[in-house]
């Protein structure tokens, strides 16, 4: 099911850097897509358009739409807080909030409001356990998030995004600051995740984005230059530049 069109959109910053040239991509519900390619690419630029965050950047223009369930999200109109719950980000390093982890799970809630100590008990739970990290904190929620482990603190920074009941999650490079570890079982959760979810990724390395994409769509200089099945486009790359690319002959 298509979740998320993107058509002719273009992005120029106001330093007259056009980071997205007329993009057009259609990403579907209960897959992982993948966008990858050098840096500079414009991969973050996209995600971060998916939940306007670049409002908050210098961004000089924005043409062409974004349909989220086929409701325009760049229109001015768009309750952008609603929009940011809907679409969640983790970014590449673990941004835990000075806090308990139960704290940090807690707290898009408690902005929003929530007062029910149930409620909120509940949604740290199944947040802490859709995250695949509840069995390693649960005896100790009250303690700081900062004494977790990196590939830790990514799981709960990821169930602080689940506890608000996306129903897509962006995430940028989320394993650059982990080991292989932490880098497997954020792996392993983003494959149970998209059993519910939409998943948009920007992998660490080739090999991962091979490694996890159903989908992957790769990205230079601002334009978006091929997609595909993540298993046929790694194996079988139609444009040069990708092939170039995903045998590492540049970077
Ligand atoms: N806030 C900003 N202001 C001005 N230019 C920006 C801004 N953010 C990104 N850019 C420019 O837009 C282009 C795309 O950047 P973007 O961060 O989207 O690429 P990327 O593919 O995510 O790269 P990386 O792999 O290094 O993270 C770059 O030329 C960058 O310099
Ligand atoms: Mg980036």
């Amino acid at each position: 099911m298509e979740k998320i069109r993107i058509e002719n959109l273009s992005i120029r910053y106001s330093d007259g850097n056009e980071s997205l040239r007329n993009i057009n991509l259609s990403l579907e519900a209960n897959k992982i897509s993948v966008l990858f390619g050098p840096s500079g690419g414009g991969k973050s630029t996209l995600l971060r358009t998916l939940n306007r965050l670049n409002d908050l950047a210098d961004v000089q223009k924005v043409s062409g739409t974004v349909t989220l369930n086929g409701e325009d999200i760049l229109s001015e109109t768009v309750n952008v807080t609603k929009l940011r719950r809907k679409v969640g980000m983790v970014f590449s390093r673990p941004v835990a909030l000075p806090l308990s982890i139960y704290d940090n799970v807690a707290y898009g809630l408690v902005m929003a409001g929530e007062k029910d100590r149930k409620v909120l008990d509940a949604a740290v739970e199944q947040a802490l356990t859709q995250a695949y990290v509840w069995d390693e904190v649960y005896d100790r929620l009250k303690d700081p998030a900062h004494a977790l482990s990196g590939g830790q603190q990514q799981r709960v920074c990821l169930a602080r995004v689940l506890a608000l009941e996306p129903e897509v999650i962006l995430l940028d490079e989320p394993t650059s600051a982990l080991d292989p570890v932490s880098t497997a079982k954020i792996e392993q959760t983003l494959q149970e995740l998209k059993k519910e979810f939409t998943i948009i990724l920007v992998p660490h390395n080739t090999q991962q984005a091979a490694r996890v994409a159903d989908f992957a769509a790769f990205f230079l200089q601002g334009e978006l230059i091929e997609t595909g099945e993540g298993e046929k486009l790694f194996a079988f790359p139609k444009d040069k530049r990708t092939e170039e690319y995903i045998e590492g002959r540049f970077g």
